[in-house]
């Protein structure tokens, strides 16, 4: 006979307890569970700007910071005091924060919420991170250890990697992360896109193999959320996101550091690839933090495909 609740708790495998037997390394599985933490309080956040719509208002009547800023604000706390973070990289900062007393392993990238200006119509949202050994600027190297990424959605999702497969998981309503899905791995071909930018700023090349896609029956799946939308590729196991270069961008939108690599690390975890149109997401050197790259990325058979059209 079970006894309830401990029951319950012995068959979960929620985050802690799944990085332990995966084998992550003890630091880097304290860090990973701090940072998947902070998403609660980001949501919490999300939750009280949305009252805000409603009607309600602050308490305290305080002028609030936008939920992007409040967002860094939180995680850069949190990793602040986490113990093992010696450098803080955002897109919401100038320059990269040295934190904690410059001895710590990790160096840590965040985009800390991606698509803001979806809160008002309550479609999803996210937080990226990637975790790094080394120097993030002008190495060259591949220098990612982990990534994950969190959904603010209907409900609160993470998706780790420690370089060992991607996993899912769901926030459960006592506040744990529990495994959904273990090495998550996608068909090597799938039949959603995910097509950013305006059609007609689209190069040549692009809207053929765009076209292509469309010929070939593929269903348009975009919300206007990176996160929700590369999430979507992954957990319906195929597919392909882009954002692509555009006429007056040739670099595209979204940036190397803080949004594409670490998606990249995960989709690579899950047999699928990331590319700039000619080189690997993960290859690319990043020299600036601002830096943009356009991006085909989801399943191999349509990131293959893109190549060929790019060439
Ligand atoms: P922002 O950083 O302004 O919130 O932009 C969100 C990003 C990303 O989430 C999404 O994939 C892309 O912008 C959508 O851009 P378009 O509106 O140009 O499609
Ligand atoms: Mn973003
Ligand atoms: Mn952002």
């Amino acid at each position: 006979m079970g006894d309830g609740i401990s029951d319950y708790t012995k068959n979960m495998v929620d985050l802690r307890r799944h990085m332990w037997m995966a084998g992550v390394e003890v630091e880097l599985r304290r860090l990973i569970w701090q940072i998947a933490v902070v998403g609660k309080y980001i949501s919490a956040k999300i939750h009280e700007a949305n009252r805000k719509l409603a009607g309600f208002k602050n308490i305290y009547g305080e002028d609030q910071l936008s939920l992007d800023r409040s967002s860094d604000e939180i995680l850069k706390n949190q990793l602040q005091f986490s113990g093992f973070v010696r450098e803080y990289a955002s897109e919401e900062q100038e320059k990269i924060i040295s934190i904690g007393t410059g001895s710590e392993k990790y160096i840590v990238t965040a985009d800390p919420l991606d698509g803001s200006s979806l809160v008002e119509t309550n479609l999803a949202i996210g937080t990226i991170i990637g975790i790094h050994k080394e120097s993030v600027l002008d190495t060259g190297k591949k220098t990612m250890v982990a990534a994950l990424y969190m959904t603010y959605g209907p409900l609160i999702t993470m998706v780790y990697s420690a370089g060992c497969g991607a996993h899912e998981f769901v926030l459960n309503r006592e506040g744990e992360y529990v495994l959904a899905q273990e090495n998550i791995l996608l068909k090597a071909k799938g039949s959603i896109f995910s097509p950013g930018g305006l059609r007609r700023e689209w190069l040549p090349d692009h809207l053929k193999f765009i076209e292509a896609l469309e010929k070939d029956g593929y269903k348009l799946r975009y919300s206007g959320g990176f996160v929700p939308d590369i999430n979507q590729v992954l957990i319906k196991k195929g597919g392909l996101f882009t954002y692509p270069a555009l006429q007056k961008s040739p670099q595209g939108k979204l940036r190397l550091l803080f949004e594409l690599q670490p998606m990249a690390f995960i989709m690579e975890q899950a047999g699928g690839r990331a590319t700039d149109g000619r080189t690997d997401i993960l290859s690319l050197k990043v020299e600036s933090l601002d830096q943009c790259s356009p991006v085909y990325i989801g399943s191999a058979a349509e990131v293959e495909m893109a190549k060929q059209y790019l060439k």
